[in-house]
């Protein structure tokens, strides 16, 4: 969530024409709300930075798109403007905004009780479910990914009796303390922007850059590792970075043979199929976490875990709750509506549709970065899409940094949500719901294929 960056702009793009395009593009977004500029002025008063969350003030637009609603793939804002949704509260709206089912399913159960702190049926159909699909056979419920993130990695210093745990570079896995950390020429170090007074991350992670197995060999031979911490296909820093052949294979084994367990965090590659990419792939971890879409809009999270870790977790929690857990996880909205997706949305036809969208989104990107001869690289799991300025598809996140193109991004974003379509705000990344309309994908392209030819100065080609 950091931007630390200088701006160069990217090969193919002409800077005067980019910073042009992006002061038009500012004016006229703030121009054409007013009601959305008078309640940012407002909310500065009573809100750090004007804004509900702190990163929605690192975002492309000079003042906050602010929704009147949210609707299918469509978003509607305060002063009058339609949008299609793209960003999809990244990842969280994946399955559109107020899907029927879980609109449904919620309403019921706000008549049957919001909080119990006791079971129902729905918890065991909702881990049964997770059992079938996922593969690990015991499975706790949590507020949010972050929260699934930081019980998984707890529960696996319970497991191992290690304390250290190993990500990849730039990877984010949430608002996780030991995991605010980036590699450098000098080893481990707090993320830029992040209090160096906290947790000491020098002590508690070690990072490798994805697809390096010889560097992560030798950061598990110590044997001091009590976790991999790992997206299957990392999806932050703004691209979608692709596993080389053989590396889960190898990850799995290099981590048996050190002891060391192997969380898999699905939060973003729920696009991937219906099974996550543990399904798609066939991998085989201890932790499984997510959270995000999985509740169809409420907030909800959710690991799983093998036997041997659930043996451990239920030795450990048998006096006391040992950190684990939060009085609102696992509250009966969230889990009917997981309940919901599970059952109802995540199906066979919903990844069908998101990935014909998503194939044809990608389709109409490549081949406007290839008219115009740019050394970019556009990348797709399931239904997410994202380009990358790099002429061949990243191996890692570390390559991403510095940030180039910070400035591109928002004049893409900018230019496009001017016309009605929304990107994620942080990436610039594109996500297709169940709901996404062909027509809004086509559009993008059209668009995208404008705004190209007016950087690059050499029309639409
Ligand atoms: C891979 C991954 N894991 C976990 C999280 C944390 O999710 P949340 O912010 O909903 O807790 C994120 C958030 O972006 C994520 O991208």
């Amino acid at each position: 969530m950091s931007s630390d960056q200088p701006n160069a702009v990217p090969p193919g793009i002409d800077p005067d024409r980019l910073a042009e395009l992006l002061d038009r593009e500012r004016a006229g977004w703030i121009e054409a709300r007013p009601r959305a500029v008078a309640l940012h002025e407002r909310a500065r008063r009573s809100q750090v930075h004007g804004t509900p969350q702190h990163w929605i003030s690192q975002f492309p637009p000079p003042v906050p798109l602010v929704v009147d609603r949210a609707v299918g793939a469509r978003l509607y804002d305060t002063d009058g403007h339609e949008y299609a949704d793209f960003g999809l509260a990244a990842t969280a709206a994946l399955w559109g905004h107020n899907h029927p089912a879980v609109v449904a399913a919620v309403r019921d159960q706000l008549d049957r009780g919001s909080v119990t702190l006791w079971p129902n049926e729905d918890h065991v159909a909702v881990t049964e479910e997770l059992q079938r699909r996922f593969g690990l056979p015991f499975w706790q419920f949590t507020v949010s990914a972050s929260d699934a993130n930081r019980f998984a990695l707890l529960l696996a210093r319970v497991a191992t009796g290690r304390q250290r745990i190993l990500m990849f570079n730039r990877a984010y896995h949430g608002s996780l303390e030991q995991a605010a950390a980036v590699l450098t020429a000098d080893g481990v170090i707090p993320e830029p922007g992040v209090e160096p007074n906290g947790v000491d991350v020098r002590r508690t992670t070690k990072m490798v850059e994805f697809n390096d197995l010889d560097a992560l060999e030798r950061a598990l031979a110590p044997g001091d590792v009590a976790a991999v911490l790992a997206e299957p296909v990392m999806t932050n820093g703004g691209a979608v970075i692709w596993p080389e052949p053989g590396f889960h294979a190898a990850l799995r084994d290099l981590t048996r043979r050190t002891g060391t367990l192997l969380v898999i965090d699905e939060t973003q590659t729920i696009p991937a199929g219906p099974g996550g990419c543990v399904r798609e792939f066939g991998l085989d971890p201890d932790l499984i976490t997510m959270g995000k879409c999985i509740a169809g809009g409420i907030p909800a999270g959710l690991y799983g875990m093998s036997g041997a870790v659930a043996a451990a977790a239920a030795r450990y929690t048998e006096h006391g709750d040992g950190g684990l857990g939060s009085t609102m996880a696992g509250g009966p909205l969230a889990v009917r509506a997981m309940r919901a997706v599970l059952g109802e949305v995540m199906t066979e036809e919903t990844y069908a549709h998101m990935n014909r969208l998503a194939e044809r989104y990608q389709r109409d990107v490549a081949a406007v970065i290839a008219r115009h001869d740019l050394p970019w690289h556009v990348g797709r799991l399931g239904g997410r899409v994202s380009y990358a300025f790099t002429p061949t598809p990243p191996r890692n996140a570390g390559q991403l940094y510095p940030r180039v193109g910070s400035s591109l991004r928002d004049a893409l974003w900018l230019y496009l949500a001017n016309r009605g379509i929304v990107l994620n705000g942080m990436s610039g990344a594109a996500l297709m719901s169940p709901m996404t309309a062909e027509s809004d994908v086509e559009l993008h392209g059209t668009l995208f294929a404008e705004v190209i030819g007016a950087l690059t100065g050499r029309g639409e080609r």
